[in-house]
């Protein structure tokens, strides 16, 4: 097991840790490609990058992202998109060329065609330096939610109920939460020659538990992770809580 815990206080803190390990990885190779991720979780993470950014501290001019998902059916302006969610949150506020920036397209006439090629454009890149996470409470990783196989490619998946009902905080009705997105692949997440989980709130405790000592098996797909050589978890004090007490020997 080399999955390597790091115990925060809260998530202001698992953020400022976070961001350590995306600074150290900008220091490695200012041209690095980061993955990034949406949802709440990496909010505190963003904020850090941003105020760093603004201190002078950090240079995105060379640095190249790639987006871990996107909804189908969301134009890239849509308030809810996860184009608009980075744009809102992390790339309108650094120094990032927006041609480095990529995320899946979700209005692509040819969905198929449009995951293949955000594949390939990922190898093109070079991989992906540092892959951020969060985990779903189902234990998606991505959108690769709970199934009986780990797809390898960036593909269209159909989203869970349980995975609607907890993004319909976003939007005014779950009617409108979309039912399907693009995401990586289980394959391509693994192939990132780094992955930071990070992982906040007493919700998230159960599950980040068993995925990082469970059986590995698709139906927990962040499961997949403990088979991975470098694999960080920035956790905060609740979401650690049953790892602390089940396997402290970790923490
Ligand atoms: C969404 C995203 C995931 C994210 C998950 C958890 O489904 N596609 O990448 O990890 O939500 O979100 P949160 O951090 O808001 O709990």
């Amino acid at each position: 097991m080399k999955i390597k815990f790091i115990p925060a206080k809260d998530a202001v803190e698992a953020g400022r840790l976070g961001a350590d390990i995306f600074t150290q990885t900008m220091e490695e190779n200012p041209a690095c490609v980061f993955g990034l991720a949406t949802g709440s979780t990496p909010l505190s993470l963003y904020s850090e990058l941003v105020l760093r950014y603004s201190q002078g501290k950090l240079d995105f001019s060379l640095v190249r992202t790639v987006n871990l998902d996107e909804y189908i059916g969301l134009p890239a302006d849509h308030p809810q998109s996860y184009h608009q969610f980075m744009y809102d949150h992390l790339f309108s506020k650094i120094n990032i060329h927006p041609r480095n920036t990529h995320l899946p397209n979700g209005m692509a006439d040819d969905l198929e065609s449009a995951c293949w090629e955000y594949e390939k454009m990922i190898e093109s890149m070079g991989g992906i330096d540092l892959q951020l996470l969060g985990i779903g409470l189902n234990g998606h990783i991505g959108f690769n939610e709970p199934s009986d196989y780990f797809p390898k490619y960036t593909h269209v998946v159909d989203l869970t109920e349980s995975t609607r009902e907890a993004n319909k905080r976003f939007f005014t009705d779950i009617r409108e939460v979309p039912t399907q997105a693009i995401t990586m692949g289980i394959g391509t997440i693994m192939s990132a020659r780094k992955i930071l989980l990070l992982c906040t709130g007493q919700k998230k405790a159960e599950i980040l538990h068993e995925a990082m000592f469970g059986k590995v098996r698709p139906q927990v797909p962040a499961s997949i992770l403990q088979f991975h050589p470098k694999v960080i978890v920035i956790g905060d004090e609740e979401a650690l809580s049953v790892i602390r007490r089940d396997h402290p020997d970790f923490l």
